[in-house]
């Protein structure tokens, strides 16, 4: 089957995908019988286009004119569009690939914390002409988790968003493919890698400036820093595991929220000095027919699981009345990672149907 991609957004994690589709074009193949045409790319600078050809755009030319510093218009066989939203509606119009469930958004625009838009505005006009939506992008799930499951299972077609947290490690995958009727009663985890390699950079006696420098030379941090620093990166994580594991129905702003701002070197120090370690650490707790949540930093004893986690190590446990207490723990995070997460949402995609499947865990499954 061949699928058509339609990516909005052609940053760091857009890019990364676009290279991985062609490193793994021959395993797509073979192992999953998927073949992928790249039915056009949205930007917010460099242009929108939409392919003419039926090859669809040339992800070698679409990454040297982005990464050249050229407009996607000057590419061959391409089709401009006004803006994202646009776009979608050209590429969906007359389409076999969206009657079929062929056409696939891949969102990765910026998360924006105000609102999450125009993110879910995507979202909503990707379902609403037929495609599936696979995207990494906190804002749409974290501000509107329930609407969007709704619609997308109102189309029939997928909602899906492995890359929101956690990169590509499985967290809502597995969730949502290995524990049905499990209620999770919460979770804490430390989920935001700037913050995490500033808070171990500074035990190590380096400074803060010079680390978070560092996580955005490697395209980890937010592009607006103060969305990690502040813990407003970890607020919409927190909002999109408590929505999908819990029905929370949160957004990042009922989060109770303290960034790492205020974390003096000499605190982090003196904590290390005692055996201990100053985690930004995420939690979600239901407590009768409510659900609290907070981020914010902790002196956590050496022994506790998230103490130890360094430079830019995550780790979630998660609680439930079926499996007890795990943990998922992520070793490395890169860039690589976020992009296998949308790799593996569009082979989901391509694997075929249950997208009327219900999510997991629903706030009125208690034990
Ligand atoms: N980087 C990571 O490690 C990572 C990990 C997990 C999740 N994420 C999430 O993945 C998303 C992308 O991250 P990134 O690092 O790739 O960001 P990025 O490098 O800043 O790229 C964002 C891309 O989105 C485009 N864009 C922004 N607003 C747009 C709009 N309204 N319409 C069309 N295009 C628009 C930008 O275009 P211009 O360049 O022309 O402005 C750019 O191409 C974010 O939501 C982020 O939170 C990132």
């Amino acid at each position: 089957m061949t699928l058509d991609l339609l990516l909005l957004g052609f940053g760091h994690v857009g890019r990364r995908f676009v290279r991985l589709l062609g490193e793994r074009a021959d395993r797509l193949a073979q192992e999953e019988g998927l073949t992928v045409r790249l039915a056009g790319v949205a930007t917010r600078r460099s242009g929108c286009v939409r392919a003419t050809a039926p090859a669809g755009l040339d992800p070698a030319a679409a990454l040297a004119a982005v990464e050249g510093g050229h407009r996607l218009e000057t590419l061959a066989d391409v089709a401009p569009a006004a803006d994202a939203l646009a776009l979608i509606r050209d590429a969906a119009r007359d389409n076999p690939a969206a009657a079929e469930g062929r056409l696939i958004v891949v969102e990765t625009t910026v998360l924006d914390i105000a609102r999450g838009r125009p993110a879910i505005d995507h979202v909503q006009a990707a379902l609403a002409a037929g495609a599936h939506v696979v995207t990494a992008n906190k804002g749409p799930v974290a501000f509107a988790y329930d609407t969007l499951k709704a619609a997308a299972d109102r189309a029939g077609r997928r909602f899906l968003f492995e890359g929101a947290v956690m990169d590509g490690i499985p967290v809502f995958n597995l969730a949502r493919e290995t524990m049905p009727v499990v209620t999770v009663y919460g979770f804490r985890g430390v989920i935001n890698s700037t913050t995490n390699y500033i808070l171990t950079a500074m035990e190590e006696g380096r400074g803060f400036e010079q680390a978070l420098a560092e996580m955005q030379a490697a395209g980890i941090a937010e592009a607006d820093a103060s969305l990690d620093v502040d813990g407003w990166d970890a607020a919409a994580k927190t909002a999109a595991l408590a929505n999908v594991l819990m029905g929370a129905g949160l957004t990042p702003h009922d989060v109770r929220r303290t960034g790492i701002g205020g974390v003096a070197r000499a605190a982090v120090e003196a904590a290390a000095a005692g055996g201990h370690r100053i985690k930004l650490v995420c939690s979600a707790t239901r407590r009768g027919g409510t659900i609290e949540t907070r981020v914010a930093p902790e002196e956590l004893p050496a022994a506790d699981l998230l103490a130890g986690l360094r430079g830019g190590e995550n780790a979630l446990e998660i609680d439930t009345d079926l499996l007890g207490r795990f943990a998922i723990v992520q070793r490395d995070s890169s860039l690589t990672q976020t992009a296998y997460a949308l790799l593996a949402d569009v082979v989901t995609v391509g694997r075929g149907p249950s997208p009327s499947a219900p999510p997991p865990m629903r706030p009125d499954r208690t034990p």
